[in-house]
């Protein structure tokens, strides 16, 4: 019987190495079938997912060996972290590792929507020649407004400003004196002050209580006309149907989203507008990235497993 159960698509040298230590079952589909999920559980010390797998408080109750958790990712939104702890379950996870590769997904969407690269693309890919269609915009002068100026906000931040952008964030934890808030020459201002007032919208908050549906008809409508909107934080935090409305309405000029509110998500939804661009939850993922993730999630299994102290705990 398994030791170790890896429920999604985790993989490279670390997880090798793993494999090559412990009982390892490997299924990047087991997320979906609970049959098994729960029968493997029976036995296993340790589990490793991502975000499609719910690690509630059931699972973890039927778990009675599971020693840790690891979410290969920042995001303990599908972790009952409470419920873990209560049962002496350790939750090791990767908070830092996928930072960049997300901050710079949120800056790719950005050069795109000002210049239209992807419509352009298409278009080109046509066989048309349509210079003067796509007449865009530049980032230098804008107003970038960040909900959210932890750790990925400030990353866009530091690179936005570089790209001569003037830089408005809100962020409810962070003090308005800390010392990044001067070295970035932002402006720490209210929600409803940052909507009237960015250019560019992007957001970077957890997906907590009282960040469910942030988003939603009143922010969009408080947004300055012609505002574009980016999200690579969680599906969640956006109410879909409301971002649907403004696109519709050209209130906001244009939206990228790499994460939903439901993933994957159903059939339809947003395929009939031309000022969105989707993507399908890879913020996280470019290959440094995915190996500094792995990396850390597989060595913090182990150091559990043999009685180690791990390093990136969640407490
Ligand atoms: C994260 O939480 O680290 C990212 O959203 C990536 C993921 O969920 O796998």
């Amino acid at each position: 019987m398994p030791d170790v159960i890896v429920t999604e698509n985790i993989s490279g040298p670390a997880m090798d190495s793993l494999q090559q230590e412990f009982q390892v079952l490997w299924d990047a589909m087991l997320w979906k079938d609970t049959d098994r999920l729960e029968a493997a559980l029976a036995e296993a010390r340790a589990i490793v997912v991502r975000n499609q797998t719910q690690v509630t408080e059931e699972l973890i109750t039927m778990s009675p060996n599971l020693r840790v958790i690891a979410r290969a990712g920042a995001g303990l939104d599908n972790v009952d972290t409470e419920a873990a702890a209560r049962r002496g379950v350790t939750v090791v996870y990767a908070p830092r590792e996928n930072s960049l590769a997300v901050a710079e997904l949120a800056l790719g969407f950005m050069l795109n929507l000002a210049r239209d690269i992807t419509a352009a693309h298409n278009d080109t890919k046509g066989g048309n020649w349509n210079r003067s269609q796509f007449v865009g915009s530049e980032l230098s002068g804008k107003t970038l407004g960040l909900v959210g100026f932890g750790r990925i906000g400030q990353m866009v931040a530091r690179r936005a400003k570089a790209f001569g952008m003037k830089i408005i964030a809100f962020d409810k934890f962070l003090p308005a004196d800390a010392p990044v808030v001067n070295e970035l020459e932002a402006a720490m201002v209210s929600f409803n002050e940052l909507l009237q007032t960015a250019d560019y919208v992007s957001c970077h908050v957890p997906l907590l209580e009282d960040t469910r549906h942030l988003f939603s008809v009143e922010q969009f409508n408080a947004m300055k006309e012609g505002a574009v909107f980016i999200n690579t934080s969680r599906g969640e935090v956006v109410d879909e149907d409301a971002l649907y409305d403004a696109l519709v309405a050209n209130s906001l000029r244009a939206a990228a989203i790499d994460v939903r509110e439901t993933e994957p998500p159903g059939p339809g939804r947003f395929d009939d507008l031309d000022n969105v661009l989707v993507t399908p939850h890879i913020g996280a993922f470019s290959i440094e990235a995915q190996q500094r993730v792995v990396t850390t999630v597989c060595n913090d299994v182990r150091a559990v497993l043999t009685g180690e102290d791990p390093v990136s705990v969640f407490v």
